[in-house]
């Protein structure tokens, strides 16, 4: 005999444990501490193995708890799971109106449901009497496979409609797919075992959804927005499908809350724009924008044209993944000779621009490709990131592909490639011989954040080299108005400024100067320590290596990069030329140095009010302080502005010394 009292400790034990995971997977508003859910659900565990026969298949403990299945089980749909016609235009969605308005012979606008088009796989949900009994993919639309096992592992499903007010027999459809942050993690976990990778978001969904074993997919991450309905008796459910969603909502299911109504077709394209615009910040993929005729009555009397619905339609993005061909590869050489071998692509209209190139990063990506010229890829330009070149489609390879091969001489200068073991990068050895790296090192010279040459910019660098008036950096404070003013599109006036800034650039900053000369792995963070520590460029260029690890945040590495730049006879003699035309700095002042913060970490968290971070971590800089990203052990003092967040409760629970705005600013002025 089960006696009442364990029947009733179960029942309330389940119902307050499916509230919370409803607050925390659908509402996202998580309402205990993961420990008190932690021990409500390991108690309902225990009572579970206490007594096995009362464990039912809706219990939050048996989401995972299913067998393998040995194959996927055919399942017919009621109704059979349309696909949507698309609008690649706004002339085409305009199109699309028009004829909903002409069959519906509106005179006024006609409301429209709008949603993301959600990157993920169809799926469909059946609940009997409040019980999930099936979950089954899209398939061909007729019929599709038995997903049930694993569908039940996704935490906002939910096994049990809240309240009671549903019917006896409730389909709903909607998209599972995989949050991008899920996707990188199925991903670099993949990479680290040398298991095969997922190419997009959607392929892993479909992959994860496809596994015999539920305990693999619930691993995977994913998740579902509902957006629809299958069958429904007693019917019907709403009037709309606006008010359908939001019942939908009341039952426990996650509906997108970008979902809105919309006033014609001015007031879909509206919401393509806004929301086309949050695509990028968006945690998963879209495709589009889905419209849909809301009203019911209006959807039944447009009906259906062979697997498409008339009342609805997708207006797609433009595609961030492309097909095309790589018809070579060359080797560009950075400002250090570093060689990057970029591929050159057959021009494909991609995320919104057309692209020709894309970097290949290394040999060792090419590797990882395994890529040739020849070969069509899949090219992926998402915002403003690079395109990326994602994969391979080796099943379009012919036979007359060629291998990429690491030129053995700088393609540029013709000096030697070298390779050091086991380093990804290779270099052109020919160093400021080398025209490539001559151009580069002179573009960082020019840059902002070193001399600050304004309208130096890369196109009239590369035409001062080719045309050899620029041999190293010393000469640029050698040209004239008129030796600019003939360059291709260079007018006198434009000329003139340059050569002012030019001048003005004489008057730096030691760090600045140091900074400039493009020293490997001496950033400007590097260069404002060396400048700080060591005060005089004559006891730079005379330190030894040891001398240059007392600067603080100089390892071996980067102390060898130094002691070798300044043993080269060139350099010494570019920073000669320099010095004669009449380069100077301030002394750096020797007060800097005994700054009661030298040397103590800080983290910099939250909003200031009276400086930017930047200015906050240059004044820190400059009196001998580090800043760094991480609170850890090893920060002395963690600032924290407005709205300070994770790094602010880390150090609370490290008890580090936090200080505010005002102490932040005081300790800076106790100079
Ligand atoms: S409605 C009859 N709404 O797009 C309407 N579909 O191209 C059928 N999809 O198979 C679907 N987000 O996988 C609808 N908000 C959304 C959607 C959506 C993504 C997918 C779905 C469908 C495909 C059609």
């Amino acid at each position: 005999m089960i006696p009442d009292s364990v029947k009733a400790e179960l029942a309330s034990l389940r119902i307050e444990i499916n509230e919370h995971n409803h607050r925390y997977y659908v509402m996202d508003e998580p309402s205990i501490p993961d420990a008190e859910y932690d021990r409500l659900m390991n108690q309902l565990k225990r009572l579970e193995s206490e007594w096995p026969d009362l464990v039912s298949p809706d219990s939050p403990t048996q989401r995972v708890g299913a067998a393998p299945i040995i194959s996927f089980k055919q399942v017919t749909h009621e109704i059979p799971m349309l696909s949507l016609d698309n609008a690649f235009s706004f002339e085409e969605l305009e199109d699309f109106d028009r004829r909903v308005r002409e069959r519906l012979e509106a005179s006024e606008s006609v409301t429209y449901a709008c949603e993301p088009k959600m990157d993920g796989i169809a799926v469909s949900l059946l609940y009997e009497n409040g019980a999930l009994v099936r979950a089954a993919t899209r398939g061909d639309g007729q019929s599709g496979e038995d997903i049930t096992h694993n569908v039940r592992t996704i935490k906002s499903v939910p096994l049990l409609l809240r309240g009671k007010d549903f019917p006896e027999l409730l389909e709903v459809r909607g998209e599972v797919y995989m949050p991008k942050s899920a996707f990188d993690r199925v991903n670099k976990r993949a990479e680290a075992e040398g298991l095969k990778t997922f190419v997009n978001p959607r392929n892993a969904a479909s992959g994860s959804l496809r596994q015999l074993d539920p305990r693999i997919t619930a691993t995977r991450g994913l998740d579902m927005y509902c957006y629809g309905l299958g069958i429904v008796t007693p019917a019907p459910f709403a009037d709309a499908h606006l008010e359908s969603l939001n019942k939908l909502r009341t039952l426990g299911f996650r509906v997108n809350p970008l979902t809105e109504s919309a006033c014609g077709v001015e007031g879909c394209h509206a919401y393509y724009q806004k929301v086309m615009a949050l695509r990028d910040s968006l945690p998963y993929e879209i495709d589009g924008i889905v419209f849909k005729v809301d009203n019911y009555k209006k959807q039944q009397a447009l009906g259906f044209v062979s697997r498409a619905p008339r009342w609805a339609i997708a207006h797609k993005f433009p595609a961030q993944e492309e097909l095309t061909q790589v018809v070579d590869v060359e080797f560009q050489v950075g400002r250090t000779g570093a060689i990057t071998p970029v591929a050159r692509l057959t021009p494909v209209f991609v995320g919104g621009v057309t692209v020709s190139n894309a970097t290949l990063h290394n040999m060792d990506e090419i590797r990882r490709l395994d890529l040739r010229i020849g070969d069509f890829v899949v090219i992926r330009r998402a915002g403003d990131v690079i395109p990326q070149i994602v994969n391979v489609v080796k099943e379009r390879r012919n036979p007359e592909v060629k291998e990429v091969l690491l030129p053995v001489r700088c393609p540029v200068c013709d000096s030697a490639v070298t390779q050091i073991e086991g380093e990804a990068v290779a270099r052109c050895s020919g160093g400021l011989y080398c025209q490539a790296q001559r151009k580069e090192a002179i573009k960082h010279f020019a840059s902002r954040r070193a001399m600050d040459i304004d309208g130096l910019g890369d196109k009239i660098v590369d035409a001062l080299v080719d045309q050899g008036l620029v041999k190293t950096v010393a000469d640029l404070y050698a040209l004239t108005v008129s030796q600019i003013a003939a360059l291709d599109r260079m007018g006198q006036k434009s000329a003139e400024n340059l050569i002012g800034a030019i001048q003005r650039s004489r008057q730096t900053q030691l760090a600045n100067f140091i900074y400039a000369l493009g020293i490997r792995e001496v950033g400007e963070a590097t260069a404002r320590a060396l400048a700080n520590f060591l005060k005089t460029l004559e006891s730079m260029i005379s330190a030894s290596v040891d001398d240059l690890q007392q600067v603080p945040d100089v390892g071996p590495v980067v102390a060898s990069h130094i002691e070798t730049f300044f043993r080269q006879p060139h350099n010494l003699e570019t920073i000669e030329a320099l010095l004669a035309a009449g380069i100077v700095w301030p002394e750096v002042a020797s007060s800097d140095i005994d700054h009661p913060l030298k040397g103590k970490t800080f983290v910099i968290t939250g909003t200031l009010s009276s400086l930017g971070r930047e200015e906050a971590k240059d004044r820190l800089l400059k009196v001998g302080a580090k800043v760094s990203g991480s609170v850890s052990k090893k920060t002395d003092f963690v600032v924290a502005g407005e709205a300070a967040g994770s790094k602010l409760e880390k150090a609370q629970a490290l008890n580090l010394t936090i200080v505010d705005e005002n102490c932040f600013l005081k300790m800076l002025e106790n100079s």
